[in-house]
């Protein structure tokens, strides 16, 4: 496959609060390519965790429309849906979103149940994801007994098990120290250098987006900048 992973095209959304409309994100169109690293910064109630839900298919537009490789999400089934987003994409939640009573390899292997993997194989990739993000010490380790920045690689692991083509980390070192943070960090360059998952990140944090090869600033639901923005054309004059 070539070409982005993940489009919007116009997409807005707006919720309604009290009867009164709220809008979040105001005709964003952003493409991202298989392989790239980005962030997506901004301020606060910028919108970032609203887009990385539309891209995750957590929810639906207002008006626009979002493409998964090439595919319109509103026009899929639900089945077909839920097939293409765990076929194509692994989510890391703003808080780790773990469940408190299963262990950590459990956790991992909770995306395999939904696809229906016997349960021999689905011990054996959890493994495999734990060992790959450094917890292979700590797979019957409940979330509890975990410090933070072994969660979120926990998280990270869950997010890797189904091998997906891009993973949406939302503010994935927001609850970590520096330290932690930067190791957090490590791991999802790796897994972009070395497997080439495209990862996609929103942060607020300038050290953190600093590591991306794409920064892409939010304002108030619009996209006030993307270091991205024109390169096709830049790399097609270049070449031409
Ligand atoms: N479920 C919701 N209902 C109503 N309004 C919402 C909802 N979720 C987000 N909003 C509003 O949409 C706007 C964008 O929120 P969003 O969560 O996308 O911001 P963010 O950039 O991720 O912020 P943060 O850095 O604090 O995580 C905010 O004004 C917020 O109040
Ligand atoms: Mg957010």
């Amino acid at each position: 496959m070539s070409g982005p992973v993940l489009e919007a095209v116009a997409v807005s959304r707006t919720y309604r609060v009290d009867g009164v409309d709220v809008a979040a994100l105001h005709a964003v169109n952003l493409s991202i390519d298989e392989g790239e690293f980005v962030a997506i910064v901004g301020p606060s109630g910028s919108g970032k965790s609203t887009l990385m839900h539309l891209f995750g298919c957590l929810d639906h537009p207002t008006s626009g429309f979002v493409r998964i490789a090439g595919r319109d999400v509103a026009a899929l089934s639900a089945g077909e849906l839920a097939d293409l987003r765990n076929t194509h994409i692994g989510f890391v939640f703003q808080s780790f979103h773990l469940l408190a009573r299963t262990s950590a390899r459990d956790n991992v292997a909770l995306p395999l149940v939904y696809r229906r993997v016997p349960r021999a194989e689905r011990c054996r990739r959890a493994t495999a994801a734990l060992t790959l993000v450094g917890l292979e010490h700590r797979l019957g380790h409940r979330p509890g007994r975990l410090s933070g920045g072994e969660q979120q690689r926990v998280a990270i692991a869950r997010a890797l098990v189904t091998d997906p083509c891009v993973i949406l980390a939302d503010e994935p070192t927001g609850d970590l120290d520096g330290r932690t943070g930067h190791d957090v960090m490590d791991l999802l360059e790796h897994l972009n250098a070395e497997r080439g998952v495209a990862v996609v990140l929103a942060t607020h944090e300038p050290e953190i987006a600093g590591r991306a090869h794409r920064r892409v600033q939010l304002r108030d639901g619009r996209i006030e900048h993307d270091d991205g923005a024109g390169r096709k054309e830049r790399a097609g004059r270049e070449r031409g």
